[in-house]
C-alpha cells in the first residue's frame, strides 16, 4: 500500500508539472487526494468467515446474530453454511474437511459432545487465555466444562440445551390429572387419555439411530438410576439391570400403542409436528419446541406445559445437558476476526435476540431470569434449575465411537431385532474394549 501511495503521488507531480494552469493544478491534486485517502475498506474485499451447522439452527443465526454484527463490522462476513439436522451428520461433516486437511471452515459451531474428539485431534484453537475466569463465571459452569479438553478451553457456549417433558395442561386439567412425577404416571396417564380418545398417542420420543437417540436414553437410563459411561473410572453401566428397565420402559410405549411403532425412525423435529399438531399428550424434547408449539398458527398454543423429564419412585427424573457453542478451527486464515465474532455471538445483547426469536436456552446465568426473557418464556427459571443438575453425555475423546455403539445396539433392541439383554452386554462390551484403546 506504501508503495503503492509513493508511485501515485509520484505519478501526480508528474502530470501537474506538465500541465501548469492552476486549474488542471486543483483537479490533479483533488484526484490525487481521492486516491491517496480510499480507505483500504473499499478498496479490500470483507474477510469472510465460514461457518457450517442444522439447518433449522442456521435460519436463527442469519436472521438475527448474523445480521447484526455484519452490521455493526462491515469489513467481515459471517457465510452460514446449512448442513442436514442430525448433529451427528454436522458432525461427520466438520471431521472430514479436517481430516482432509485445509478446511473451509473458520467458526465451528460445536455440539457439546464434540470438544474432547476434535481438541484431541488438534483440529480446534486453544482459546484459554483469550477469557478470564471472571468473563468465563457468568456462563453456566456445565456449559463451560463442556467446552475444555484436558484444561484447556476450546469452545465458548452459545447456548444451553437440556431434555424436558411437553404436555397437555388442558387435556390433564380436564381429565383430573396431576403432571406426571414417574414413568409408571406417564404411562397410566398416557392409557386413560387414549383410551377417553383424547389424542392419538400418550408420549413421544426420539428412536431413530443417531444422536437424538442417546440423548433421550441417557434420561430414561438416569430416571431408572442407572448411568452409561463414569467418566472418572471409564466403568460401564449399560449392561446393567437399569439398563434393561429402561429399553423395557420405551418398548412398553410402543406395545400399549401410547407411541407410534415408526417413533423408531424419529428425530426431535417428527415428534414435535405430532404432538404440535394436537395428536399426543406428552413429548420429549428440547426447549426451542415451546415457542413454535404456542405459535400464532399451533393448534396446541397456550395448552401446552414443560416440566423436567419423569423417574421412578425415590429417584429425579433425569435430563441430558445439550447444548452449542464456538472454536475456531486451527487452520483458520482469520483467527481475529473469528475471535471477535464469537465475543459477538455469545455476548449478552446477541445471546437475549437469539433466544427471544428461537426459544433455546441462554448459556449465560443471568437471561433465565432477564425480564424481556421471562415474560416470553416464564418457565425459564425452572430450567435453570434443570440445566444445573443436567448430566453431560460422558466426556471423552472417543464419545462419537461409543455413542454409535450405544445407538446401534439400543436401535436394534428398540426395533426387536436383538433381544434387549444380549443387545446390551455386546453394547457395554464393545464400549469396554473402546475406552481400553
Ligand atoms: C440438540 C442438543 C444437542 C444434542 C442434539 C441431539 O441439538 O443441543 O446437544 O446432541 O439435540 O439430537
Amino acid at each position: 500500500m506504501l508503495h503503492l501511495r509513493t508511485s501515485k503521488s509520484q505519478l501526480m507531480s508528474r502530470i501537474s508539472q506538465k500541465f501548469k494552469s492552476p486549474i488542471v493544478i486543483f483537479f490533479t491534486v483533488l484526484i490525487g487526494i481521492l486516491l491517496i485517502s480510499v480507505p483500504p475498506a473499499f478498496t479490500k474485499q470483507p474477510v469472510v468467515l465460514n461457518l457450517l451447522m442444522t439447518a433449522p439452527d442456521a435460519q436463527t443465526w442469519k436472521q438475527t446474530v448474523v445480521k447484526d454484527f455484519e452490521a455493526k463490522n462491515p469489513g467481515i462476513r459471517v457465510n452460514v453454511i446449512e448442513g442436514p439436522n442430525a448433529t451427528n451428520l454436522i458432525e461427520d461433516m466438520y471431521t472430514s474437511a479436517f481430516v482432509l486437511g485445509d478446511s473451509p471452515y473458520d467458526l465451528v459451531n460445536m455440539d457439546v459432545i464434540w470438544t474432547p474428539k476434535f481438541a484431541a485431534a488438534g483440529w480446534l484453537m486453544d482459546l484459554s487465555d483469550r477469557m478470564t475466569k471472571e468473563q468465563l463465571s457468568v456462563f453456566s459452569p456445565k456449559d463451560v466444562d463442556g467446552g475444555r479438553y484436558e484444561g484447556k478451553l476450546y469452545r465458548i457456549p452459545m447456548r444451553s440445551d437440556v431434555g424436558m417433558l411437553y404436555y397437555r395442561k388442558d387435556l390433564l386439567k380436564s381429565a383430573g390429572f396431576n403432571p406426571p412425577e414417574t414413568f409408571a404416571d406417564l404411562l397410566k396417564i398416557s392409557k386413560a387419555l387414549k383410551e377417553k380418545d383424547k389424542v392419538n398417542w400418550g408420549y413421544l420420543w426420539q428412536g431413530k439411530q443417531y444422536e437424538g437417540l442417546a440423548a433421550m436414553f441417557v434420561e430414561v437410563l438416569q430416571g431408572f438410576g442407572g448411568y452409561w459411561v463414569n467418566p472418572d473410572t471409564l466403568e460401564v453401566g449399560l449392561d446393567q439391570p437399569e439398563s434393561i428397565k429402561a429399553i423395557a420402559f420405551l418398548q412398553e410405549t410402543i406395545q400399549e400403542g401410547i407411541a407410534p411403532a415408526g417413533v423408531t425412525t424419529y428425530q426431535e423435529e417428527e415428534t414435535r409436528r405430532i404432538f404440535q399438531n394436537g395428536e399426543a399428550a406428552f413429548v420429549r424434547n428440547w426447549p426451542y419446541a415451546w415457542p413454535l408449539g404456542n405459535a400464532d398458527d399451533s393448534p396446541v398454543k397456550g395448552k401446552i406445559a414443560i416440566k423436567p423429564m419423569v423417574g421412578t419412585p425415590g429417584q429425579n427424573g433425569g435430563a441430558c445437558l445439550g447444548g452449542w457453542g464456538l472454536g475456531i478451527a486451527k487452520n483458520s486464515k482469520h483467527p481475529e476476526e473469528a475471535w471477535k465474532a464469537i465475543q459477538y455471538f455469545t455476548s449478552e445483547a446477541a445471546q437475549r435476540k437469539f433466544i427471544l426469536q428461537a426459544g433455546f436456552v441462554p448459556s449465560r446465568r443471568s437471561l433465565f431470569t432477564d425480564p424481556q426473557i421471562v415474560a416470553k418464556y416464564p418457565h425459564y427459571p425452572e430450567i435453570l434449575r434443570v440445566v444445573d443438575q443436567a448430566v453431560l453425555r460422558p466426556p471423552i475423546a472417543q464419545y462419537a465411537q461409543a455413542s454409535d455403539i450405544l445407538q446401534r445396539y439400543l436401535s436394534s433392541a428398540l426395533t426387536n431385532r436383538m433381544n434387549p439383554e444380549k443387545a446390551m452386554k455386546a453394547a457395554a462390551a464393545e464400549t469396554k474394549r473402546l475406552l481400553k484403546t
